[in-house]
Formats: C-alpha cells, sequence, structure tokens
C-alpha cells in the first residue's frame, strides 16, 4: 500500500527555509516506527533539509538533475521509478516536500498524516485532500504538553 506521510499546519503548511516549523518528538517517533524497513521516496529538497539519511530505510531522492550523486540515496528522475524500484516493498512511503506530495497524491492509496493545531508562515503546503477522494478512517488527538507546544491529531486516510 503506496502511503504519503506527513505533517501539516491548519492551513496545509509544510515547512520554511527547507526546513519544518515545528518541534513534535512523538510525531518523529512515529515517524521512525512506520518508515523504519521501507522505501522512503522524497524530493531533492527534502533530502538536503536532513543532517544525514535516516537509518534502516532505503531513500529513493527524485530530481531533475542527471548528475545528483548524493551518498546514502538512490537517485530517480520521476515518481514512476522511485515505484518500480520500491515495488517488492508492500508499504513504500512518500515523504515530501511540496512537490513531491503533490505528484504523490494521484499514486497513494493511504495518507498517513498529523494535523498540528497551529497556523504557521510557512512556503511549502500539503495538497487538499478532498473528502470526495479521501475517507478519514482514524483520528487520535493529542493535546500540547511539556516536550510538545501544540495539540496534534493523526490523521488517517483511505482512497474511497
Ligand atoms: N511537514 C512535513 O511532513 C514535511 C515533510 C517533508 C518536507 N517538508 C518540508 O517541505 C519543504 C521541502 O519541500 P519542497 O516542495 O520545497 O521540495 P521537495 O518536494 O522536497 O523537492 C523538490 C525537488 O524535487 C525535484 N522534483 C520535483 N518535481 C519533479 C519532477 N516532476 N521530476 C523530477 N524531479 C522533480 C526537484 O529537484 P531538483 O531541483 O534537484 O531537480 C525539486 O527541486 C521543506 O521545508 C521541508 O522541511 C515537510
Amino acid at each position: 500500500m503506496i502511503t504519503i506521510i506527513a505533517a501539516a499546519g491548519l492551513n496545509n503548511e509544510l515547512g520554511k527555509d527547507n526546513d519544518l516549523v515545528w518541534h513534535l518528538p512523538n510525531d518523529f517517533k512515529r515517524f521512525k516506527k512506520l518508515t523504519t524497513g521501507h522505501h522512503i521516496i522524497m524530493g531533492r529538497k527534502t533530502f538536503e533539509s536532513f543532517p544525514k539519511p535516516l537509518p534502516n530505510r532505503i531513500h529513493l531522492v527524485i530530481t531533475r538533475n542527471k548528475n545528483y550523486q548524493p551518498e546514502g540515496a538512490i537517485v530517480v528522475h520521476s515518481m514512476e521509478d522511485a515505484l518500480e524500484i520500491a515495488k517488492n516493498d508492500e508499504q513504500p512511503f512518500i515523504i515530501g516536500g511540496g512537490e513531491i506530495y503533490k505528484i504523490g497524491m494521484d499514486f497513494v492509496e493511504k495518507i498517513e498524516l498529523t494535523r498540528v493545531n497551529n497556523a504557521f508562515e510557512a512556503d511549502t503546503f500539503f495538497p487538499e485532500i478532498p473528502s470526495d477522494k479521501w475517507e478519514l478512517i482514524s483520528e487520535v488527538h493529542h493535546c500540547q504538553d511539556e516536550k510538545h507546544q501544540f495539540d496534534y491529531t493523526y490523521q488517517t486516510f483511505l482512497r474511497r
């Protein structure tokens, strides 16, 4: 099941200046738990936002640059090529950013979205999730605490 995993603010904010705009340790843990052992498909900008590749995941990085050869990643030039490489993985994840989510929406059956309950200044946004195409099947709310500055909700959507 090809899955998008993302965290977005109330107005679909994803990030600013090639970084995230919140720090939610439990969401990082959830991301790690869900994606470990799988292929993770991302845009070149998201890959470059990491200090280093994430352990125990196969990184597929989409770029138009035919000369791009980063350490720790397989380079591809389209979503189709990424999914072909990941075809034996029962759950490859599309992990962003904004440009790649937009392309990925047509390919996925599932969206794991962490909705961060706040508005942010951002330059990158998650696409709309139209309710006629997507069914919200699970929603788990968490309140802010000393480690989490904002309320957040784990939402799982399946394609109708
Ligand atoms: N909140 C979240 O869950 C989350 C998750 C991930 C990322 N983010 C945030 O999102 C931001 C980055 O997102 P972004 O939209 O700027 O960039 P991105 O989607 O990570 O990467 C964009 C790059 O992907 C490549 N690309 C895009 N379309 C392509 C196509 N059709 N064919 C081939 N290559 C293509 C291009 O690379 P080249 O320029 O090399 O050709 C393009 O510059 C950062 O702020 C990051 O922190 C947030």
